[in-house]
C-alpha cells in the first residue's frame, strides 16, 4: 500500500462574502497613492523589483498606519487561524500577529522572481486588482532539489504529484501558505496593473 505523507498545504478563499468591490476600490486608490508618496520605496523597487513598485523595504507595516489596512488585517486573521487549524497547529491560548504588510504593484512587463518569506510561519497575498490574463502565484515543490535522479512525471500526473502549481490571481481572493514555501510571479503580459498586498504572520 502506498500512502501520502508530509503534504504541503495552500489555502485560497475569498476574503469575505460581499463588499469586495468597494474594499478593493479603496485599497487600489491607497496603494497607488502610497507609490506616489513613497520615494524611498520607488528607489528600492528600481533596483530590486524591476518595472514595478513594492513597499516591502520602506512601508511594510501598513496595518498600523492605515485604517483600510487595519480592517483588512482583521479579516485576514480569521483565515490564518482557519488555515493553521487545517494544519493541526496548536494555537490554543496563543496569539497570532501580522508582522509585515506591504503593497506590490506590477505594471505591464514586471515580474517577481522565486523567493520565500523569512521570520514568519504563515504568509500570503490578497489580490486587489487582477486584470484578466495577469500572472498567478506559482509555487514550487519544497523537495524539488532532492529529486535529482527521479524520472520526469507523466503528462497526466495526479495533482498532488506535480512539482509546480499556479494559483490564478483573482481580485478579492486570499492565498495563504507556510512561509518557507518558495513562490514567484511570472511577467505581467497584460496591459494593466496587477495590485496585491502581501503579509507575514508570526505567533507567540
Ligand atoms: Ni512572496
Amino acid at each position: 500500500m502506498t500512502r501520502a505523507w508530509f503534504p504541503t498545504f495552500i489555502y485560497s478563499e475569498p476574503l469575505m462574502p460581499s463588499g469586495l468591490e468597494r474594499l478593493n476600490a479603496d485599497l487600489a486608490a491607497e496603494c497607488r497613492s502610497l507609490r506616489e508618496f513613497d520615494r524611498r520605496g520607488r528607489e528600492w523597487s528600481r533596483k530590486n523589483y524591476p518595472g514595478g513598485y513594492t513597499s516591502y523595504a520602506s512601508l511594510n507595516e501598513l496595518h498600523h498606519f492605515s485604517s483600510t489596512f487595519t480592517r483588512l488585517e482583521k479579516r485576514i486573521a480569521r483565515h490564518v487561524r482557519s488555515f493553521a487549524g487545517a494544519l493541526d497547529m496548536d494555537l490554543r491560548g496563543r496569539r497570532i500577529r501580522m508582522t509585515d504588510c506591504w503593497v506590490n504593484i506590477m505594471p505591464p512587463t514586471a515580474a517577481h522572481s522565486l523567493h520565500l518569506h523569512p521570520l514568519a510561519f504563515v504568509s500570503g497575498t490578497y489580490y486587489v486588482a487582477a486584470p484578466r490574463g495577469c500572472p498567478g502565484l506559482k509555487f514550487e515543490d519544497p523537495r524539488l532539489d532532492r529529486f535529482m535522479a527521479a524520472p520526469p512525471r507523466l503528462a497526466g500526473a495526479r495533482r498532488a504529484n506535480l512539482s509546480h502549481v499556479t494559483y490564478p490571481a483573482r481580485a478579492g481572493n486570499l492565498v495563504l501558505f507556510e512561509s518557507w514555501l518558495r513562490h514567484e510571479v511570472a511577467q505581467n503580459r497584460t496591459d494593466a496593473e496587477r495590485i496585491s498586498i502581501s503579509f507575514n504572520y508570526n505567533w507567540s
